[in-house]
């Protein structure tokens, strides 16, 4: 079976979408999903992830050090099946990109209810710890949709 394709993105692929990548990993059977993550932008092509969602990934036994940050391409849109964004600018950034109803149908708010899962990277770790408890509660309602469809 062709495994199901999820791309996680936010602006700078080092700071939430590592985390959620890492997070809905830790939670499925990889022979069913692949998870991915990008950023909008490309300032930290190549780069780790942040040291803050290093570490609070680590105090939940997660690990993902061995990421590294690339920027969204249009080809995304081919490659995978679902995209989540975290915050209303990722989505008009990347419904911007793409050049179909088919495609813009693939990207959602990784939130319910036009929630939006704030940037921490300017503030101290408990943002960080917030970002996590967001992107658990996402991941486990990203696994329900799955397996109900
Ligand atoms: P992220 O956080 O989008 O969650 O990875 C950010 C990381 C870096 C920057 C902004 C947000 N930056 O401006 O460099």
């Amino acid at each position: 079976m062709v495994p199901v394709k999820i791309l996680m993105v936010c602006l700078g692929n080092i700071c939430r979408s590592p985390l959620a990548q890492g997070i809905l990993e830790s939670k499925i059977d990889s022979s069913k999903y692949t998870v991915d993550s990008a950023g909008t932008a490309a300032y930290h092509t190549g780069n780790s992830p942040d040291p803050r969602s290093i570490a609070i990934a680590n105090q939940h036994g997660i690990s993902i050090q061995n990421q590294k940050a690339r920027q969204f391409s249009i080809l995304d849109f081919q490659k995978f099946h679902y995209i989540y964004v975290m915050d209303k600018t990722n989505y008009r950034d990347i419904i911007s990109l793409a050049s179909s109803e088919d495609e813009k149908r693939k990207v959602k708010l990784i939130l319910d209810n036009e929630m939006e899962v704030p940037d921490p990277y300017y503030g101290g770790e408990e943002g960080f710890k917030k970002c996590f408890t967001l992107l658990d509660h996402a991941c486990n309602r990203i696994i329900r949709i799955l397996e109900d469809e």
